[in-house]
């Protein structure tokens, strides 16, 4: 099917991702100090490229693992009903753990993904989202780092898609369609 075109403008720069990246790794370092090895989990599959560079900050022990929950398929519009693809490899009972996430918008996705691991029950559970769409939220979580606050916007690239397009993108952009929706 035919894709409504669309361009891409430029909202958060490479450079200031890997600012704010470097910045949230202190504190994550701080946060995690006595830890003997931290579990770094992606949330695939937006996430890819986030947590490969947030890791690279981390000059701690981490292990990383990888989740993939479904919520959005294709479209534009959050599915409000997650399921598990893929689970981890490895286990989390009695370890630390950091959840990373690409972008917290209706909030279904994390919810479920913190409520099942920790019915694992980790020694202790945090959570980092590079971007935070607080307007649209649905239900009530809040990630313990976040990147950036954004506004309502359709956005993609550094890991971020729209219907697997533009993950590839140095830099996160927005989305601004250049023609009116077919009725
Ligand atoms: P939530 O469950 O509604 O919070 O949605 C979270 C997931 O939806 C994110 O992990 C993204 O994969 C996807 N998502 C949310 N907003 C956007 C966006 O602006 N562009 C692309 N994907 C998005």
């Amino acid at each position: 099917m035919p894709h409504r075109p669309y361009v891409i403008d430029e909202m958060i720069s490479a450079k200031a991702i890997a600012a704010r990246i470097e910045a949230l790794a202190q504190q994550i370092k701080q946060a995690f100090a006595g830890t003997e090895k931290l579990v770094v989990v992606g949330l695939l599959r937006g996430s890819f490229v986030f947590i490969a560079d947030l890791v690279r900050e981390l000059d701690m022990n981490v292990e990383v693992d990888f989740l993939e929950a479904s919520s959005y398929g294709d479209g534009m519009e959050s599915s409000r009903e997650v399921r598990i693809l893929k689970d981890l490899r490895g286990e989390i009972g009695g370890r630390d753990v950091l959840v990373v996430e690409d972008i917290v918008d209706t909030g279904f996705t994390l919810k479920h993904v913190v409520g099942l691991l920790k019915s694992r029950e980790p020694r202790r559970l945090e959570t980092i989202a590079l971007l935070d769409k607080p307007s649209r939220r649905e239900v009530d979580i809040k990630a313990t780092w976040t990147g950036f606050e954004i506004p309502d916007e359709f956005v993609v690239g550094y890991g971020i898609d729209f219907a697997q397009r533009n993950r590839n993108l140095p830099y996160i952009g927005k989305v601004r369609f250049t023609e009116p929706e077919q009725a």
